[in-house]
C-alpha cells in the first residue's frame, strides 16, 4: 500500500512535470521571406520601402546582423530543415526545378519531424521547394501535420500557376495544394491568401500542444508564371514616392509581406499566446536584383546565387518575450536554427550536424558558439566561400554580371515619404506590443538601434569592384571591417589565405557532388489536368550516375604546398599540436584533402 502510494505520487509528480514542461514550450512562428534584399527593410536604415511591422520585431528582439544563409532557395531551405550543409546532401547550388527528380534525401529526418516528436503541432504555409518529384518528399510525409501552399520555386501570385521550360517546351499548371489536394477554387493575392491561412491556424489552435507554424512566403520573389512583379494592386499607390517603375511594384510586394507579419502578430496576441511565442523573421537569401525582382542588397556586394555577402548575408530578426532587445554581431548560420529550435522546444539536438545550438546566445546573450561558417560550396557553378573569424575567402570563377554593387538606380525618390516614426508607431505590430505586452517603442532608442544597424562603409559604396576571383587567386576580405568586400587582402595576409584555403579544400572533398540538372518530360502537368504532381514512384531507382568530386576551383600554389611541408617537417611538433588543438579533425582532413587533389 505504502509502496503503491509512493509510486502514485511519483507518477503524479512525473505527470505534473511533463505538463508544466509542455506549458513552457514556446510556440514557434517561423516566417521566411523569399529573395528579400538587405536594403529592403526599413530597420536597416532605408526610408524608401517601409517595413514597420518587421522593424518592430527587430527593435523589440534581436537583430542578427551576421546571419548567413546559402545563396539560393533550395540549399538554404535544405540547411534549415536538416541542420546540415547542403553540399553534404546534393542540395547545393541551383534550386530544384519543377521537372527535376531531386529532394532532401529521405534518409534525413527534418526539423518538423523532431518538433512533432517533442509534442508540437506542425504546419507549413507557403513554399516548400526541397523536393516533390516523389510522394515521399512531400511536406506531409516529412513531419508537417498540415500543408497549404506550393511545392516548387515560385507561382503566379494570382493564378498560383507555375511555368517552366523542359526540353524546349513550356510546361504549365497549378501548383497550390491543401495537404495532397490541389486547390482549384482560390481567390486573391498569394501573400494575403497565405496570411489568411496562417491567421486561421492560429485562431483555430485550441489544443494544449505548442504550435510550430512555418510561414514561407513567396514574396518578394518574382512571380512563377510569365508576369514578374505582382503586388496587391492597392499597395502600389502607397509606393508612389518611388521613381523606378519596377521598384515601385517590388515595394508593394514587400509592403504586403510586412502587413502579413503585422496580422500574424495580432492574431497571436488575440489568441493570448504571443507572450509564449518565439517569432523568427528571415530571408532565404539576398535579392535577385534588377533582372528579376528589383530588390536591393546594398551596401552589400553581389546578387542572389553568387558567393558574395549580398547573396548570403540575409535579413534576420528573432523575438521572444524573455529577450532583452539588442543588435547581435554573432556569426549565425541557417543550419543553426535546427539545433537552436530543438533546444527551445526542450529536446536534445544531435551533434552530428553542422548547425550549432545558439539558443543561449539568443536568449541570454551568451558568448556566440560559432567562429566559422561554410557559406557555400557550389560545384555546379564552380565556386566556394568560407568565413572564419573576421575573414572571408572566396574562390572560383564567379559570374561578373552579378558581382557588383547593384541597385543604386532603384533608389530615386519622386517625393518625400512620411516620417519614419509616424509609420512605425501606427503599425499593427507596434500597437499590439504596446497594448498586449506593455512593450511600447522608445523612439530615441529606435533611432539609435537603426543607426547602429548600418554596416561599416555603407555611406561610401565603391563605384567599381576590385577583386574578382580566378583559378589562380581568390579574394580575401576582413568582413568585420569591410562587409562591402571592397579591400582585397589576398596578398597582404598570405598566412590567413593558406590556412583558410586549406580548410575550404578539405570541406570541398566532403561534398556529395551535385547531379547536373536533368528535366523529366514525364513531369508535364498537361497530362494531369494542368496540375503539377509528384510523378516518380518512390521506389524507382534514382538517376544519379556517380560523379567524382570536381577539382577545387583554385590551383594549389607552391606557397600552399610549402606551408604543408613546413608544418610537417620544420615545426612538426609545436605547430601540428597547435593546429590539431585548434582545428581538430578538420586540419587532418585538410592535409588529406590537399593530397587527394
Ligand atoms: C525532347 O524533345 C525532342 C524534340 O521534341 C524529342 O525528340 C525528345 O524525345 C525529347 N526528350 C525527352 C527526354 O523526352
Ligand atoms: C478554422 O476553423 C474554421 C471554423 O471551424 C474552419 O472553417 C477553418 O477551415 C479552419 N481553418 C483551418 C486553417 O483549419
Ligand atoms: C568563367 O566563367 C565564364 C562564364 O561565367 C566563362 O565565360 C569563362 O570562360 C570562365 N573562365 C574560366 C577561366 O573558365
Ligand atoms: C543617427 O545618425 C545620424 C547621421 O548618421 C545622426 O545625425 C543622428 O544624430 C544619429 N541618431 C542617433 C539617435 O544616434
Ligand atoms: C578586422 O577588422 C576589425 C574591425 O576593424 C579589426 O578589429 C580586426 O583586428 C581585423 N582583424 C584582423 C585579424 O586584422
Amino acid at each position: 500500500m505504502f509502496k503503491l502510494s509512493i509510486c502514485c505520487l511519483q507518477l503524479l509528480i512525473t505527470c505534473v512535470c511533463v505538463i508544466s514542461q509542455d506549458v513552457e514550450k514556446p510556440n514557434i512562428v517561423f516566417i521566411m521571406a523569399d529573395d528579400l534584399g538587405w536594403d529592403d527593410v526599413s530597420f536597416h536604415g532605408s526610408d524608401q520601402i517601409m517595413t514597420p511591422n518587421i522593424d518592430v520585431i527587430a527593435y523589440q528582439g534581436v537583430m542578427l546582423q551576421q546571419y548567413y544563409t546559402d545563396t539560393q532557395g533550395t540549399p538554404t531551405r535544405s540547411a534549415l530543415f536538416t541542420g546540415k550543409y547542403p553540399m553534404r546532401l546534393g542540395t547545393q547550388s541551383d534550386s530544384i526545378s519543377a521537372t527535376e527528380d531531386r529532394g532532401i534525401p529521405i534518409t534525413e529526418r527534418l526539423l518538423p519531424e523532431y518538433l512533432k516528436e517533442l509534442g508540437y503541432e506542425t504546419h507549413l504555409v507557403g513554399k516548400w521547394h526541397v523536393g516533390k518529384s516523389r510522394a515521399h518528399y512531400l511536406p506531409t510525409n516529412r513531419g508537417f501535420d498540415t500543408f497549404y501552399g506550393f511545392l516548387d520555386g515560385a507561382v503566379d501570385y494570382y493564378t498560383y500557376n507555375l511555368v517552366e521550360t523542359c526540353n524546349g517546351s513550356s510546361f504549365y499548371g497549378l501548383n497550390m495544394y491543401e495537404n495532397l489536394e490541389p486547390i482549384e477554387d482560390l481567390n486573391g493575392h498569394l501573400t494575403e491568401v497565405l496570411t489568411d491561412r496562417a491567421v486561421s491556424l492560429i485562431r483555430n489552435h485550441t489544443s494544449t500542444a505548442p504550435l510550430y507554424l512555418h510561414v514561407s512566403h513567396a514574396a518578394p520573389h518574382a512571380g512563377g508564371g510569365l508576369v514578374s512583379l505582382q503586388p496587391p494592386v492597392e499597395t502600389i499607390a502607397e509606393q508612389s514616392h518611388i521613381a523606378h517603375t519596377a521598384r515601385r511594384l517590388y515595394a508593394g510586394l514587400v509592403s504586403s509581406l510586412d502587413k502579413s507579419v503585422g496580422h500574424i502578430v495580432a492574431a497571436l496576441a488575440e489568441k493570448e499566446i504571443l507572450k509564449n511565442t518565439l517569432i523568427v523573421f528571415v530571408s532565404d537569401n539576398g535579392a535577385a536584383g534588377l533582372s528579376q525582382n528589383f530588390g536591393s542588397n546594398l551596401p552589400l556586394r553581389g546578387l542572389k546565387s553568387t558567393p558574395w555577402e549580398g547573396a548570403a548575408r540575409a535579413v534576420a530578426v528573432v523575438w521572444h518575450p524573455t529577450i532583452s532587445h539588442r543588435i547581435s554581431n554573432a556569426i549565425f548560420h541557417v543550419t543553426d536554427w535546427f539545433p537552436t529550435l530543438i533546444t527551445a522546444a526542450g529536446g536534445n539536438p544531435s551533434n552530428k550536424i553542422d548547425g550549432l545550438d545558439q539558443w543561449a546566445t539568443i536568449i541570454k546573450a551568451e558568448q556566440p558558439k560559432r567562429n566559422d561558417v561554410l557559406i557555400t560550396i557550389d560545384d555546379l557553378n564552380g565556386w566556394a566561400a568560407f568565413r572564419e573569424g573576421d575573414f572571408k575567402i572566396i574562390v572560383g570563377n564567379v559570374t561578373k554580371e552579378k558581382s557588383k554593387y547593384h541597385g543604386k538606380e532603384l533608389m530615386a525618390l519622386k517625393h518625400d515619404v512620411l516620417p519614419y516614426e509616424t509609420v512605425l508607431l501606427e503599425s499593427e505590430a507596434c500597437l499590439v506590443f504596446k497594448e498586449t505586452l506593455d512593450l511600447p517603442l522608445n523612439i530615441e532608442e529606435v533611432y539609435e538601434q537603426r543607426n547602429s544597424s548600418k554596416l561599416a562603409g555603407s555611406d561610401d559604396i565603391p563605384e567599381e569592384v576590385v577583386c574578382f576571383p580566378t583559378f589562380v587567386k581568390g579574394c580575401l576580405f576582413n568582413v568585420t571591417r569591410d562587409p562591402l568586400e571592397a579591400y582585397d587582402l589576398w596578398h597582404a595576409k598570405m598566412d590567413i589565405v593558406r590556412r583558410m584555403s586549406l580548410r575550404l579544400r578539405s570541406l570541398w572533398t566532403e561534398m556529395y557532388p551535385r547531379p547536373t540538372l536533368r528535366g523529366d518530360p514525364r513531369a508535364d502537368p498537361a497530362k494531369q489536368n494542368y496540375v503539377w504532381f509528384s510523378w516518380v514512384p518512390n521506389d524507382e531507382e534514382m538517376y544519379e550516375p556517380r560523379k567524382p568530386v570536381p577539382p577545387f576551383p583554385l590551383q594549389v600554389s607552391r606557397d600552399e604546398l610549402q606551408y604543408v611541408v613546413d608544418i610537417n617537417l620544420n615545426t612538426f611538433r609545436d605547430k601540428l599540436q597547435d593546429y590539431i588543438k585548434n582545428m581538430g579533425e578538420s586540419f587532418l582532413k585538410s592535409v588529406g584533402g590537399l593530397f587527394n587533389f
